[in-house]
């Protein structure tokens, strides 16, 4: 397995990999936000995403957005392709997006907004901390990107303050850690599961 940051030479896989983001979509019916062909070109030949190849078989993909004037950058995007799942693929992918947003943007924080505990884990093993969604950036073209999300209901009736999704924050002027033991992913399940009560009963 390769993992080597994106470059013009894979804009052969946008297809399957904008593909693979809304299958994986439709089966978690939750929190993922649909990216066409021509959006995933531009992360692809922009210097700033990593791509997982099994040879010349797309296996994973994440890239780097950049916000409020380089104050922020999320790592967003990622997927692994089903037939590499559940080997630590993901958590190799983050890494190298993680690394790759240290060594290109040594000043800004580093967030990201899911409603997936494997993303959650992965991040606090980073060092990432839980944050409301008010220490994010407030960059209104990050918050269009939940547009085609399927729950973006919830956050322009919350005035852009909560949502399924929770936020999470690595501060480098913190030095925030690696964190020594893993998380208990049950707090964030029970979170999830809080917050779909609240807002998914409201809905109806
Ligand atoms: C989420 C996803 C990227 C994980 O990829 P993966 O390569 O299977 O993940 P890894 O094998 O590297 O696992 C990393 C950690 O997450 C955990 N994990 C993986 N899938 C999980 C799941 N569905 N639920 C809970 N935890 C999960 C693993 O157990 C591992 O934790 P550990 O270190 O405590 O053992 C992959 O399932 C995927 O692409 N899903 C669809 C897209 C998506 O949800 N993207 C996230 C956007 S919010």
């Amino acid at each position: 397995m390769d993992i080597v940051i994106a470059n013009e030479s894979h804009i052969k896989y946008a297809a399957i990999v904008s593909e693979t983001i809304s299958e994986s979509a439709k089966v978690r019916g939750t929190g993922i936000a649909k990216r066409t062909p021509e959006y995933i070109i531009k992360r692809l030949v922009n210097g700033n995403a990593v791509i997982a190849l099994d040879g010349d078989k797309f296996a994973g993909f994440c890239y780097i957005e950049v916000w409020g004037h380089q104050k922020f950058v999320a790592n967003s995007g990622l997927i692994v392709h089903p037939d590499y799942r559940n080997k630590g693929l993901a958590k190799k992918i983050k890494k190298a997006i993680f690394d790759l947003s240290l060594k290109k943007f040594p000043e800004a924080k580093i967030f990201g907004i899911t409603t997936g505990l494997a993303v959650m884990k992965m991040n606090y093993e980073l060092g990432y901390k839980p944050v409301t969604f008010s220490e994010l950036t407030d960059d209104p073209e990050f918050w269009k990107g939940c547009q085609t999300c399927k729950n973006f209901d919830i956050l322009t009736r919350t005035e852009q303050k909560m949502c399924l999704c929770t936020g999470m924050l690595y501060d480098p002027a913190q030095k925030g850690k690696a964190q020594k033991k893993k998380v208990d992913g049950k707090t964030f399940q029970r979170l999830k599961s809080i917050k779909e009560q609240l807002f998914l009963k409201k809905k109806k």
